[in-house]
């Protein structure tokens, strides 16, 4: 069959995240276990993709090639930003990045001071539904700017450098907090942040997550 060859994503090991404080090791497996699901739905699509196109020409009007190419957008967000999310997550971590580190400066330099970014970024977290806040750089203006991505991919400002990431829907935290609880999760979620990871991904010229690697 004369399918073009669709890459095969690998499912990456977060082994640093036993031991997270207001974030338990059962939370973190079992969320490890929906991102592997995601891994796995962008390879199954892309195969899907290869053998339709390899069966005939690609037509936008036939729903089962447009059902698949819309999936696309959500299952790829999906595990990209489980691979950041867990990524910038790490134990014994710093509640706030050092004074003098580029990631301090960049913040201050765009909010005024890390203290009103965060209380911004906790601010994103508290809207009503499900999705992701997101730290973003845009390489054109060096700005820091905070951004509420619902679901996986709708509110993502192409071309921006992910620099943190935080995943709040309900699956993240409702083995260890009720659905009322979301403010906990995310002041847990701020007492583990790699702020090391965090810098490195300011200084990095590309987005680059473990699967780059
Ligand atoms: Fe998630």
């Amino acid at each position: 069959m004369a399918s073009a060859k669709a890459k095969i994503y690998k499912e990456q090991t977060f082994g640093h995240l036993k031991g997270l404080d207001g974030i338990s090791d059962a939370q973190i497996d079992e969320h490890l276990k929906l991102y592997a699901g995601y891994v796995k739905n962008v390879n199954t699509l892309n195969e899907e993709l290869a053998e339709m196109r390899g069966r005939g020409k690609p037509s936008g009007t036939n729903p089962e090639f447009a059902e698949l190419m819309r999936r696309l957008g959500f299952e790829y967000n999906g595990m990209i930003l489980h691979e950041y999310y867990f990524e910038n997550l790490r134990h014994a971590a710093d509640p706030t990045p050092p004074a003098a580190s580029g990631i301090a400066q960049a913040l201050n330099g765009s909010w005024g001071s890390v203290d009103k970014w965060k209380e911004d970024f906790q601010a994103v977290g508290g809207m009503r539904g499900i999705g992701w806040v997101i730290l973003f750089q845009d390489p054109a203006t060096d700005r820091l700017t905070n951004h509420w991505v619902t679901l996986h991919q709708d509110g993502v400002p192409t071309g921006f450098k992910p620099l943190l990431v935080m995943d709040v829907w309900e699956h993240a935290f409702m083995r260890d907090y009720r659905a009322t609880e979301k403010a906990k999760y995310i002041e847990a979620f701020f007492r583990n942040v790699d702020w090391q990871r965090v810098e490195r991904r300011l200084r990095e010229e590309a987005a680059v997550r473990p699967a780059a690697a």
